[in-house]
């Protein structure tokens, strides 16, 4: 909340306590990643940055996609215009967040040759940079996967040395993930950037 309504909610609780009533009944029929959505663009068409980051996450969190985030603002274009659709993305490109990256979108995704295989350890996980572009692969048994090294939280670069046997620990704010599935699963919601990958004349190949 703004300082300004935090202001107005302590000093006039009795005309601040149902306009927060009101809002909270507004949306209840609603499912909560479309509250969320709804919220980002009320949000954009005041251009207030805080509430902007905030029901992002709320959005992401409740399961929008990058694309779902991007066809809502699209669609307000009617109601924003081109000037506040502009200044959302300008704070989607600060936030450097990994899925609205365009190569995650599939705008600009081509293959890139990460390693020969047999510089791959059976088991492990190695951190290589390509390209301007840090990841992670990871391998254990049958499993095989690559990862973007930004935390989907804030796009922390994730170090190497945050691997610690198969989770990694992003030094931002302390988010787990599971290697083998890329699933956040202490602190945070979101799970890591998996890429496409394949094998191809002995060298791993993946996609962005
Ligand atoms: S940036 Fe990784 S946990 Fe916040």
């Amino acid at each position: 909340m703004s300082r300004a309504l935090d202001y107005l909610t302590q000093a006039r609780p009795d005309a601040m306590q149902p306009y927060f009533a009101f809002l909270k009944a507004a949306g209840r029929r609603l499912d909560p990643k479309t509250r969320a959505l709804i919220s980002l663009i009320s949000k954009v068409h005041a251009q207030t940055e805080r509430g902007f980051r905030q029901y992002l996450t709320r959005a992401l969190r409740s399961g929008a996609s990058a694309d779902e985030v991007l066809d809502a603002l699209l669609m307000a274009f009617p109601m924003l215009g081109l000037t506040r659709v502009v200044w959302a993305i300008d704070q989607l490109l600060a936030l450097d967040l990994p899925e609205f990256r365009l190569s995650a979108l599939g705008a600009t995704a081509d293959w890139h040759a990460l390693l020969p295989m047999d510089e791959l350890p059976a088991r492990g996980t190695l951190r290589r940079e390509v390209r301007g572009r840090a990841v992670f692969i990871h391998r254990q048994a049958d499993t095989l996967m690559v990862y973007d090294a930004r935390c989907p939280h804030q796009s922390t670069d994730v170090p190497e040395l945050a691997v610690q046997g198969e989770r990694l620990t992003c030094p931002g704010h302390g988010w787990v993930f599971d290697l083998n599935s890329g699933a956040c699963i202490q602190k945070g919601k979101r799970p890591l950037l998996a890429l496409a990958h394949k094998v191809e004349d002995s060298q791993l190949w993946a996609f962005w």
